[in-house]
């Protein structure tokens, strides 16, 4: 890394400045614990996400294993958010609020987590479903893993934001889906939402180029239907328009010297919970 790059990253304020932080590569260990643990709470839910269940209960759960773990619940209190997790079912695009609902047989719900480990955030989010999806709800989960993994696998320095979003994009496209264009992944470190807004559509060359430090996250929202979004009078929970289902995916993810480092894998190899059909009942 340039010598200026890491003066500048060694003194970058814990603050959003609306420039990307470029961190140097020893933070991407406070990166590494940060999204490690995000993956375990996650992985600790499979299990969990089966009929009957009230989201509230999951929200529970892993409000007490972030705690349990020495981390910090970031959404808690978040601008006025109450919750740990965000739990999005069905047609909810994002940002579902955990509640006394309870999960059916072919229910597809995100789970979204964010824990601050010392100051550093992990941020990740996975598809479940409940008992056996139904053939289009899988097609659009798979289809929406696809197109994180796409988006993260052209991630090298050099490469452009529009590179990215292009490859997001072109994969769930080519499923016949739609890429959702008011939520985006953001850049993530010591603060939660800073810059670059990642798009998950985008012009191959436009946007800016991506440098070693760079921590953001990928997290495509992608619907069966229109791209279409409403949010409901809560404030917070974001519905698809024509009601079509949504999927989301989301890593934490940072730019090394010569490609992309992923800091949200799941240790149990569990990163595509919806494959895993648990039994229906
Ligand atoms: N974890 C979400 C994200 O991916 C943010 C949720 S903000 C909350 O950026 F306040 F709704 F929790
Ligand atoms: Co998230
Ligand atoms: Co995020």
């Amino acid at each position: 890394m340039p010598v200026l790059d890491y003066v500048e990253a060694i003194h970058a304020p814990k603050r959003f400045t609306g420039q990307i932080k470029l961190h140097p590569l020893e933070a991407f260990e406070g990166m590494r614990r940060a999204g490690r643990l995000a993956a375990e709470c996650l992985d600790m839910l499979v299990p969990e996400v089966k009929e009957g269940v009230a989201t509230q209960h999951l929200d529970d759960l892993a409000r007490t294993f972030v705690l349990d773990h020495g981390a910090l619940p970031a959404c808690l209190f978040y601008r006025g958010y109450r919750h740990t997790l965000c739990t999005s079912l069905n047609h909810v695009v994002c940002h579902g609020i955990p509640s006394s609902r309870v999960l059916h047989n072919e229910d597809i719900l995100n789970i979204d987590v964010t824990v601050i480990v010392d100051g550093w955030h992990g941020d990740t989010s996975r598809m479940y479903a409940v008992g056996a999806p139904r053939r289009k709800a899988e097609r659009l989960m798979d289809a929406t893993y696809a197109a994180m993994m796409a988006g993260i696998n052209s991630i090298k320095p050099g490469v452009t934001l529009g590179d990215v979003g292009f490859a997001i994009q072109r994969v769930a496209e080519g499923e016949r889906c739609s890429i959702v264009r008011e939520f985006c992944g953001h850049g993530v470190g010591q603060v939660f939402h800073d810059a670059p807004n990642i798009l998950h559509f985008g012009v191959p060359g436009e946007g800016s180029v991506l440098k070693p430090g760079m921590t953001f996250t990928v997290e495509p929202m992608v619907n069966l239907g229109g791209a279409g979004v409403k949010i409901l009078a809560d404030g917070w929970t974001a519905v698809t328009k024509d009601k079509s289902l949504s999927a989301q995916f989301e890593h934490s993810v940072g730019v090394t010297e010569t490609g992309v480092e992923i800091f949200t894998l799941s240790p149990a190899g569990l990163d595509r919970p919806h494959t895993i059909h648990g039994p229906t009942a």
